[in-house]
């Protein structure tokens, strides 16, 4: 069988793994036309150059699911698989963090796990109203308790810092949690479930902290609601980057910012 392609920009380390695949000498040009005559050597290349090629897509698949992400919060009741949440954990894991501390920590919530977190929401609501037995309060309580079953799952994502340390800063282990997050939704999303980054001050609350088993300097950073999409949102709006960006080039523009 003879089989003939055109020629391709591909790197000289990956032709260099397909044996055989061309026969000529690095130094010289790669030519027009590459005739390969076995069938073997074309599933070979088609292997050896996916990761070329799939690395250039990718650049555009990524971009695209950044700017098409959007936070929505309707979703319907269908399960999420735990191989596609394990997916989204895993985006998360691979967040930047300095000194490679990797500070997240991941709570999958699914069914009757999802009844305490709003137990304690409520009881953290209850401390702050006056009279929590009044109609109208405890009607915002049940609402409260309804609240984790927006979705069908939550990840419960907190930061435990790797402090006290010589090295590590504090605000950089917050800042790899949110990195993960970010990677956590945009993977999501990648793979067509619907993501809402939720918070409020009840978050923060020492209950929260307790009920996650985080130590004194831990703190839940997020809830992230996951859930198939009823619908899908229109695209979002940002500032320019013009607006939020300022160019230094010279000693100068310092003065001007
Ligand atoms: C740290 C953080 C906390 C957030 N908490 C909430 C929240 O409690 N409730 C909410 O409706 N959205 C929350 N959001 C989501 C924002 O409202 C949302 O990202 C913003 O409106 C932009 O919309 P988009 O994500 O669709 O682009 C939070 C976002 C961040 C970064």
């Amino acid at each position: 069988m003879k089989y003939q392609m055109n020629r391709i920009d591909f790197s000289f380390k990956m032709v260099n793994n397909t044996r055989g695949l061309i026969r000529k000498k690095p130094s010289q040009p790669f030519p027009d036309i590459i005739q390969v005559n076995e069938y073997y050597n074309i599933i070979t290349f088609i292997i050896c150059n996916a990761p070329f090629y799939t690395r250039r897509d990718l650049v555009v698949e990524v971009f695209e699911a950044i700017q098409t992400r959007r936070s929505n919060g309707l979703v319907t009741e269908q399960d999420v698989s735990n191989e596609v949440i394990e997916k989204v954990l895993k985006a998360g894991t691979w967040a930047p963090s300095h000194f490679r501390t990797e500070p997240w920590r991941f709570f999958v919530l699914m069914g009757e796990g999802r009844t305490r977190l709003g137990k304690v929401l409520a009881e953290i609501a209850e401390l702050e109203m006056d009279d929590p037995k009044s109609d109208s309060n405890q009607k915002k309580l049940q609402k409260i308790l309804d609240k984790p079953f927006r979705a069908p799952v939550i990840v419960a994502v907190a930061v435990e810092p790797n402090v006290p340390s010589d090295r590590v800063i504090i605000q950089e282990e917050y800042g790899a949690v949110y990195a993960a997050i970010q990677n956590m939704l945009l993977a999501a999303h990648a793979l067509g479930v619907a993501g809402y980054w939720r918070t409020g001050k009840p978050t923060y609350h020492p209950l929260m902290k307790k009920l996650f088993g985080l130590s004194e300097k831990g703190e839940v950073l997020g809830f992230l609601y996951f859930g198939y999409p009823k619908r899908h949102l229109p695209g979002g709006k940002r500032k320019t980057v013009q607006e939020v960006t300022k160019w230094i080039t010279s000693d100068d523009d310092y003065d001007a910012v």
